[in-house]
């Protein structure tokens, strides 16, 4: 039987703002009392992985063993059919810049733009479907883990669309929707997405 979580403090294992906001709200009903790893001044360890399970389960496990508390940590990408599943863990190194107004930083629209330059150089008919994936790891600080996965197929749009959401969230159209991530609120993304499904396997699990 898979161990259970005890009300209480849970470190979120990400410094991604963004994510950190979707499973504090996902987190709200379960009597947990959320902090995120940047407020307690944890280290950001290094993703070396090769899979979302691996990189999701050092980042949990790095935050777990530092605080002394449980820690959920979140590994997620954006698979493109056409892209052979890319940029898949890769995903939020694509936005990568290194010099950004004199600090290292982020820039979605320019990693929006590379994936959609690399569909456009296929030609007009190319495949535009994609998915997002979530990789969820519990870790307790005994080194136990354990792992849930979630998924969201839809497809890539383009011009960017909407201001709600981060990351990639502009280009991706769920399957029956007419919005896009970035134009829905939190909660019309959270009935739907790659990073609820995954939690609700934990909290089936876990509470
Ligand atoms: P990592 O899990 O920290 O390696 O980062 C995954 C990256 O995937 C994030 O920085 C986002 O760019 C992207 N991503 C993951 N989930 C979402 C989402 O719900 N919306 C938009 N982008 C996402």
């Amino acid at each position: 039987m898979t161990r259970k979580l005890e009300p209480g403090k849970l470190v979120i294992a990400s410094h991604n703002e963004g994510k950190v906001r979707e499973i504090s709200a996902l987190l709200g009903p379960y009597g947990m009392a959320p902090v995120s790893a940047g407020s307690l001044g944890l280290p950001e360890p290094e993703e070396t992985g090769t899979t979302f399970a691996q990189n999701a389960a050092l980042k949990a496990l790095a935050s777990a063993t530092a605080s002394g508390l449980p820690a959920l940590a979140d590994d997620s990408g954006l698979d493109v059919a056409a892209l052979g599943g890319r940029p898949g863990v890769y995903t939020a190194d694509w936005a990568e810049r290194q010099w950004f107004e004199g600090e290292p930083g982020r820039d979605w629209y320019m990693a929006m733009g590379k994936v959609e330059g690399l569909l456009c150089a296929q030609g007009p008919q190319v495949d535009r479907s994609a998915a997002f994936v979530c990789t969820l790891c519990l870790a307790w600080p005994d080194g136990e883990t354990v792992l849930f996965e979630g998924r969201v197929a839809g497809s890539l749009v383009w011009p960017p669309r909407g201001a709600q959401g981060f990351g990639y969230d502009p280009v991706f159209l769920p399957i029956g929707a007419t919005q896009t991530f970035g134009e829905m609120s939190i909660e019309a993304k959270q009935a739907v997405s790659h990073r609820a499904r995954a939690f609700e396997q934990l909290v089936t699990a876990l509470f």
